[in-house]
Parts: C-alpha cells; structure tokens; sequence
C-alpha cells in the first residue's frame, strides 16, 4: 500500500487539531439552537455521509457533548476506480428515519466537498422531511469552482483539486485506514 503513497496534504496531529477546532464552532451554534431551559424538547440529529465520512464523524461528535442522535445515510457518487464525480445516487432509505428528522435540528457531515453533488443530494432529502434547521459540515473541500460556489456550513480544510485518500476517503475502497491523507501516485 506505501508505495502507492505520493505526498502528505495533512498530518493526523494537524486533522486532530483542526477537527476539534470546529467542533467547538459548531457546539457553539448547537447551543444557540438548543437554548437550555427551552420549552420544546431540543432535537440534534447528525447525519455522516457514509462511508468516507466514518472516522471524521466518529472524531467530530466526540467533541459534541450535547443530546443527540445519528443517523448514518450512505450516498454512493465514485463507483469503483472513477476519481471523477459521476452523479450521486442517495441508498439510505430516509423513511425510515423520518422521525429522527422532523423537527430537529441536522448538521450533515461528509468527507469531501468536489463537485457538490452528494451533499445536494443530501441536503435536498433531508429537507423533504421537515427538520427545523439544516447545516453541513465538510472535512475537506478542494480547490475547483464548483466545490468553492458550494455553501457549506463549516469546513475543516481547503486543499488542492487533487484525489486525495486516508481518514475515510477511499480510492476503489481502499486507504480508509491512512491516519494522514495523502495523494496517491500515479501508477
Ligand atoms: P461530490 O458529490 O462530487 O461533491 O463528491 C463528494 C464525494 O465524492 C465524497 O463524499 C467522496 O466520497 C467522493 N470524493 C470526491 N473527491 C474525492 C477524493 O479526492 N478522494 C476520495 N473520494 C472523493
Ligand atoms: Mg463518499
């Protein structure tokens, strides 16, 4: 697997670093929607975009300590060994988690902003069931028109309009385990 390794974008040290900086941006928000003492029941439902956003979910919610559920959907959009964006195609039935989003408030993560199309998707679906607010959250967003154009809540790094993997990102399935995320050669 190493040799297919081509340079280093971010270090576990500076992802660990960067990821707990904007858990607490968005703790602060969550407790501005979730007043304390309000009379309604304060619902938080967080979404992961599976499965590139597994381990950046796993970190970012453990720096949330607020009530909350998850709710994990999956969106496939790269299928096999394409590094272009080919549409996105949403396999989570949301019906069956209607209640979870109704009413509450939603932060969608995903692994990586590219072309927009999973978290338009996303954000789409989600709303059809009238949840009381919806923000996302992005662990990576590359440097290409259509990702910047894209609004988004929070993101945790910009980086080149390169195929990157490690932390989740998968290429054919593989490098989710990488702690860093890289760039792969050419081969
Ligand atoms: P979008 O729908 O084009 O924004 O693409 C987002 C999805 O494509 C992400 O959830 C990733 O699964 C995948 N993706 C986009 N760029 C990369 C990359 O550089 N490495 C690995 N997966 C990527
Ligand atoms: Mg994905």
């Amino acid at each position: 697997m190493a040799h297919d390794i081509d340079k280093t974008l971010l270090t576990r040290k500076q992802i660990e670093l960067r990821v707990k900086e904007v858990a607490a941006q968005i703790h602060a928000r969550l407790r501005e929607l979730t007043p304390a003492g309000g009379k309604e029941d304060p619902r938080v439902t967080i979404v992961p975009i599976m499965t590139g956003s597994m381990i950046f979910a796993s970190d970012l919610i453990r720096d949330l300590p607020v009530r909350m559920r998850v709710r994990i959907v999956a969106i496939s959009s790269y299928p096999g060994t394409a590094t272009k964006s080919k549409g996105a195609l949403m396999q989570t039935e949301l019906a069956a988690v209607a209640e979870d989003l109704l009413g509450s408030h939603v932060l969608i993560l995903d692994d990586i902003l590219d072309s927009g199309q999973t978290l338009d998707l996303a954000i789409k679906s989600i709303k059809a069931y009238g949840p009381a607010s919806v923000e996302t959250c992005v662990f990576l967003r590359k440097d290409r028109p259509e990702a910047q154009a894209f609004p988004v809540d929070y993101v945790c790094f910009d980086i080149p309009d390169e195929f990157v993997v490690g932390y989740g990102l998968d290429y054919d399935g593989y490098y989710r385990n990488l702690p860093d995320v890289v760039t792969l050669r050419e081969v």
